[in-house]
């Protein structure tokens, strides 16, 4: 069949449109990876090395990146924070164990939770429900946690979380610690932390303590897509586990391109890690002077916004996020009409908010530009034409459901679709969530109640956007374990 456009012809077209991105990868498709190209696609022969027995020069590169980052060894990831978190978590706890696990995690969490018949203990970050968004997690519900499920042998929490929040790492590390536990961070949006001290971002989870700790470096740094790290400090993590889950989880042919744009990644900091963050700090210093007058639009912790209104630890300030609660339009349509009418392409949206992210490509015209367009719709507003408030319905995620079998059972048990108004008391066969962000609303194993299933309807009702794992998105059923037949 002839083809009417090829892929490249595709793209092509797409960068013709001149759109800009505030979205991954962070080098904006404007900073080069050195030697992409064919000529640099090796495999592993005599002088190349071999990611899974590293002894030569990708030994020596994830050495330097290991000391870049703070940790006594990284390894490099051609697969994304996604292989990391499966790698890791299965690393961490042995088949049939028990995790504490931050119920806002990223969905490889789960599914290496799955694959494991792992039991996870959700602990619950604070909700924020101005902006309708998770908050962070408090070392003290993890200790709380560890009182209750004292088997735990380790802590999996994401910080910064996809809107920019931070958690105390040193003080859930200190906690972890005490109770004999380790704790794996997934941070795959904060590759950018703890590098070049002045640029302000918050410091890294290694340094702070963290065991283990995963980072994409495509997100916030200038990796390609699908390159991350994989960091280890303080010798709690068995070396040998991870080694045999890189095994399982990880190509046996990684791309050369992507282990060179992870090196250059490190490069890149060490040569010229001032000015580049230097100048990407002072951007969105630019865009906050310029949002202080903004009346009906804001944007998280920055300009009149502030990380003490929120009560948030601290905020990686590399992201935007629009609140439109307070104007006629959703996150949806902001994001349309940046795209339609501004030219910019957004990372997310969802309910009341629409997230751009900003990296150490930007271009600091385009940032400015884009603090102009909020400020064109925000002078256009007219008050009392306010949006019926969905952040509501995002609250869900925070509500605490019962697991009451682990995530492997529930997926694997024999299931039958219910009505979601009539599921409640039933037990999930499946997840449901909506992606981006990939933070499941539902977890395989949950018991639904009545909250739950109102709040399921009312997602729906707002034209959520929800992916099931098992059953159809339109038919507003669920899939359960099968009940038994009395
Ligand atoms: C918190 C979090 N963890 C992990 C991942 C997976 O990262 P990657 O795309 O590098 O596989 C994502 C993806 O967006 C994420 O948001």
């Amino acid at each position: 069949m002839k083809r009417k456009q090829s892929l490249f012809e595709n793209l092509k077209l797409y960068i013709e449109k001149g759109i800009y991105p505030l979205h991954m990868p962070g080098h904006k498709r404007r900073i080069h990876t050195p030697g992409f190209s064919s000529l640099y696609d090796f495999t592993e022969v005599e002088g190349t090395d071999d990611l899974h027995h590293a002894e030569g020069i990708l030994k020596d590169s994830m050495e330097r990146t290991a000391g870049l980052f703070g940790a006594d060894r990284s390894i490099y990831l051609v697969n994304g924070s996604t292989s990391g978190n499966l790698i890791g978590v299965s690393a961490i706890c042995p088949i049939n164990g028990e995790l504490i696990v931050a119920r806002n995690c990223h969905r490889s969490v789960f599914h290496a939770l799955e694959l494991r018949n792992i039991t996870a203990h959700f602990v619950y970050p604070e909700f924020d429900h101005d902006f309708g968004i998770f908050g962070g997690v408090s070392p003290e519900a993890v200790e709380k946690m560890f009182q209750k499920y004292p088997d735990s042998c380790g802590v999996v929490i994401t910080s910064p979380t996809y809107e920019g929040v931070v958690s105390d790492i040193a003080a859930i590390a200190s906690v972890c610690h005490r109770h004999g536990a380790i704790l794996f961070v997934d941070e795959a949006h904060g590759a950018h932390f703890g590098l070049v001290k002045s640029a302000g971002f918050p410091e890294n989870a290694i340094r702070l303590g963290a065991d283990l700790s995963v980072q994409s470096a495509h997100k916030t740094l200038t990796g390609l897509t699908q390159t991350a790290f994989l960091h280890m400090k303080n010798g709690l993590v068995k070396t040998e586990n991870i080694e045999r889950f890189l095994d399982i989880f990880i190509t046996s042919s990684p791309s050369y391109p992507l282990m060179l744009s992870l090196d250059d990644c490190t490069e890149m900091v060490m040569n010229e890690g001032e000015k580049v963050f230097g100048n990407w700090a002072e951007t969105l210093r630019l865009f906050d002077e310029k949002i202080m007058s903004l009346r009906h639009f804001r944007v998280l912790c920055h300009g009149t916004d502030s990380l003490q209104k929120h009560g948030f630890f601290d905020f990686d300030k590399s992201k935007l996020m629009v609140n439109c609660r307070d104007t006629h339009m959703d996150g949806e349509r902001f994001m349309e009409i940046m795209r339609e009418r501004f030219g910019f392409e957004l990372e997310m949206q969802l309910s009341d908010n629409a997230l751009a992210m900003t990296g150490p490509g930007d271009d600091r015209e385009q940032i400015l530009r884009f603090a102009d367009a909020v400020l064109t719709l925000d002078r256009e507003e007219e008050r009392g034409n306010i949006f019926s408030d969905r952040s509501e319905g995002m609250s869900l995620m925070s509500m605490d459901l019962c697991q009451a079998v682990t995530i492997q059972c529930a997926v694997e048990a024999e299931s039958e679709e219910v009505d979601i108004s009539e599921a409640s008391g039933r037990i999930s066969s499946e997840y449901v969530y909506c992606y981006p962000p990939g933070v499941p609303v539902v977890v395989p194993g949950e018991t639904l109640d009545e909250n739950c299933v109102e709040g399921l309807l009312k997602l729906f009702k707002n034209g959520y956007k929800l992916h099931f794992t098992k059953s159809s998105p339109y038919q507003k059923v669920i899939a359960c374990i099968k009940a038994d037949k009395k």
